[in-house]
């Protein structure tokens, strides 16, 4: 998938843009506060449906402006189509598919780019939940009944977290909790099974592409950490049966606790290089590579199952990886995906010549250089 040609109006730093961007590597260079990072965002929010960095949208208004507008026009094999996203003070945000509005669930699901930013970085170092968010915004609509099956658990959830918050006696809790439980069993087993699967149709390609980035020199695994007592082969009728039954015998902690303590929404994923743990014991050079690897391993696999390269944005991706790893990661861009790159400084030469460079200034692009 290549980005032929984007617009802007009004985004953020970018009054007006029109800028038809090179098929392989885009490399945009200038100085900080210049709008390479807004320019990522204004590309992930056309092919992802949601920006980066806020999720208080209208932020992306220019402040002197009403209202915003984004498109992208797609190529895809010999078709294109074009997205694009008006957003206003007063209104709503509309998305359109070659003009024609649509819910940005259905145009979006997975997103066509994958991007990594400084922020991303919680993913490994930051709590529980970043490694949830992950697993729920990237890499869970890799199958399409995620997103529906985790809609309907977290509307369960809530409702029973209201019920073991409403301070009534245990007897009653248990009698207005029971048409819910089934439910969240169906729906949060499911999540999980999906979560799984997904995990391990991933990990060849990350610790292919995790090799790369170290030069052979270490290795990555991940474990799966659930709330429930998982064992090793369980199939899907199985671990619905253990969450009912590890549910059942500590509700009376959950009636005490007054929230729901076992699901998908309390589980976390800890990676291990050479087995150590690398949030605990990770380098910030080794949390950036375990980062980066995880996203391009979702570029591939994306491309295994849909046969097209999603677009790749990565922000000030060259910081803290020393030079051996920089070059890892020039021979893995040296694949067919469109990219675009931000950095401070040049990178002249990285990229032969697939790439061009582009100097972004005050929400301006110039024409670029070979
Ligand atoms: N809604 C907005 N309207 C107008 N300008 C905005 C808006 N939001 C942010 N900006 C401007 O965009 C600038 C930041 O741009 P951006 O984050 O893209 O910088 P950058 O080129 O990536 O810099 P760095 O090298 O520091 O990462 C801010 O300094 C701010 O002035
Ligand atoms: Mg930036």
């Amino acid at each position: 998938m290549i980005i032929g040609r984007l617009e802007l109006k009004n985004f953020r730093n970018y009054a007006n843009l029109s800028w038809r961007p090179h098929p392989y590597i885009n490399i945009l260079s200038g100085n900080n506060a210049q709008g390479k990072t807004n320019l990522l965002e204004a590309i992930f929010f056309c092919t992802a449906g949601r920006s980066f960095r806020t999720s208080r949208e209208r932020e992306m208004i220019g402040w002197t402006a009403e209202s915003c507008y984004a498109a992208a026009e797609i190529e895809k094999g010999e078709s294109a189509f074009e997205i694009s996203v008006c957003l206003s003070h007063g209104g709503r945000t509309h998305f359109r598919l070659n003009g024609q509005k649509k819910n940005r669930g259905k145009i979006f699901r997975p997103g066509l780019s994958v991007s990594f930013t400084p922020a991303d970085l919680d993913l490994v170092g930051g709590s529980p939940s970043e490694r949830r968010k992950w697993l729920d915004l990237e890499l869970g609509p890799f199958d399409f009944r995620y997103l529906p099956s985790l809609d309907k658990f977290e509307k369960v959830l809530s409702q029973r977290n209201n019920l073991l918050r409403s301070g009534a006696r245990q007897g009653k809790i248990i009698e207005l909790i029971e048409p819910w439980n089934e439910q969240m069993f169906l729906y949060g087993s499911s999540i999980i099974m999906f979560r799984m699967r997904l995990l391990k149709a991933l990990f060849p390609r990350l610790r292919e592409v995790f090799s790369v980035l170290t030069s052979g020199k270490e290795e990555i695994t991940f474990n799966y950490i659930s709330s429930l007592p998982l064992e090793k082969g369980m199939g899907p009728a199985d671990l619905r049966g253990l969450y009912e039954e590890t549910a059942r015998k500590n509700f009376g902690r959950e009636v005490e606790r007054q929230q729901t303590l076992f699901g998908p929404h309390r589980d976390d994923l800890a990676f291990f290089i050479n087995g150590s743990d690398v949030r605990r014991f990770g380098s910030r050079g080794q949390q950036r590579s375990v980062v980066l690897a995880l996203k391009i391993s979702l570029m591939r696999l994306f491309f295994e199952e849909y046969g097209e390269y999603p677009v790749l944005l990565l922000d000030d991706v060259f910081l803290e990886l020393d030079r051996q790893r920089q070059r890892g990661l020039e021979f893995i861009l040296g694949e067919e995906a469109q990219v675009f790159i931000t950095s401070e400084r040049r990178l002249d030469g990285c990229f032969g010549g697939r790439s061009r460079t582009y100097t972004v200034d005050g929400g301006k692009i110039n024409r670029g250089e070979e």
